[in-house]
């Protein structure tokens, strides 16, 4: 697993935006851009630098379902819940994931290997139903398909 990132870089890391300029949401994605998540002291610090409270970075950080506040796991599976997905079949490919991985949506392994999250929609509805492997599409997924590629991962040394 990754280090955590130290307050020192996260302060230069958030150093160019400013308070009252719409910038909470900027600040985080660039901070989970470059982690892969947003820290307890990320909030911290996103606050102070955005002259703001961190309950309300963190309010915006879990009202996204973008947004992690741990690290990612090793292998990540973001299953698409948007409509063309859950219209071919998209929510018994999670069942089958789930299943398979033994993970609910939003779980990770323990060994932080393997994770399974919600995706949104991302406009490559043409291969519906689909999940995402660390970002790269894996589509026109059958329920037999899901099974096997949730094993490959699960396996995966
Ligand atoms: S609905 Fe899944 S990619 Fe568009």
């Amino acid at each position: 697993m990754p280090a955590e990132p130290t307050t020192q870089e996260l302060r230069a890391l958030v150093a160019e935006f400013e308070p009252e300029k719409g910038h909470v949401l900027p600040a985080l994605h660039k901070v989970q851009e470059q982690y892969g998540y947003i820290s307890r002291k990320a909030i911290e610090i996103v606050a102070r630098q955005l002259n703001t409270t961190p309950a309300l970075i963190y309010g915006a950080v879990s009202f996204y379902s973008d947004f992690r506040t741990h690290p990612p796991a090793a292998t990540e599976i973001s299953w698409c819940s948007g409509p063309a997905c859950r219209l071919l079949g998209g929510d018994r490919i999670r069942e089958a994931m789930q299943q398979t991985l033994e993970l609910p949506l939003g779980g990770q392994s323990g060994d932080h290997r393997y994770g399974l999250h919600l995706g949104q929609c991302n406009g490559t509805c043409s291969e519906a139903p689909q999940v995402w492997v660390n970002g790269k599409v894996t589509g026109n997924l059958t329920v037999a398909s899901a099974i096997r590629l949730a094993r490959e991962v699960k396996g995966a040394e």
